[in-house]
């Protein structure tokens, strides 16, 4: 089958209506993610990592994330929820929790998950997430969510202190750029 972008975001945005969009939107991700090659195809092989937009709207951001080789990405939140379908490579994830009562909104890992080809994941609003690509070459997903993905009020820690600070996209770009250069021959 092949992987029609545009009716892939028309799709998602129809589970926006109904009940559970990311129940549904969840099934949709799990159902492209089964056939892989197709979306590579339709999407292009990569050849830089980066945060690709296919559709950016105040209740609906689908991203082409490429991970660099080894890449990772701090612990953040996104406020919404997400869905997370890869369709090459890896992603290793770590979910994080609160520490109660800790300064500075410290998280400790609570437990992870790692997703190959063809794997999907939901995330609720309240999700802490890192991400790291563990293999020696780019990893890509798409990736879902319920809102304006850029816009979002959002946090991120610290992935020394691990202490709680306001996400900045900038930085996450800088983090995508600093992995194409490291990866240039
Ligand atoms: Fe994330």
């Amino acid at each position: 089958m092949r992987f029609d972008p545009e009716q892939f975001i028309s799709d998602c945005r129809s589970a926006l209506d109904g009940d559970r969009p990311s129940r549904h939107v969840g099934e949709l991700v799990a159902r492209a993610a089964s056939e892989p090659g197709a979306i590579a195809d339709a999407l292009g092989r990569p050849d830089r990592s980066g945060l690709h937009v296919l559709v950016r709207s105040t209740d609906l951001t689908v991203l082409n994330v490429v991970w660099a080789p080894h890449m990772t990405i701090m612990p953040h939140d996104h406020r919404m929820w997400a869905v997370i379908g890869i369709y090459s490579g890896r992603e290793d994830n770590i979910f994080w929790r609160r520490v109660p009562q800790a300064a500075g909104g410290r998280v400790e890992a609570a437990s992870a998950r790692s997703l190959c080809e063809k794997d999907s994941v939901v995330l609720g609003a309240e999700t802490i997430h890192s991400v790291t690509n563990p293999i020696p070459r780019y990893s890509c997903a798409l990736h879902v969510y319920g809102g304006d993905f850029f816009a979002a009020e959002r946090s991120e820690w610290d992935p020394e202190s691990l202490l709680e600070q306001r996400y900045d996209i900038e930085r996450a770009r800088r983090l995508f750029d600093e992995a194409n250069r490291s990866a240039l021959p």
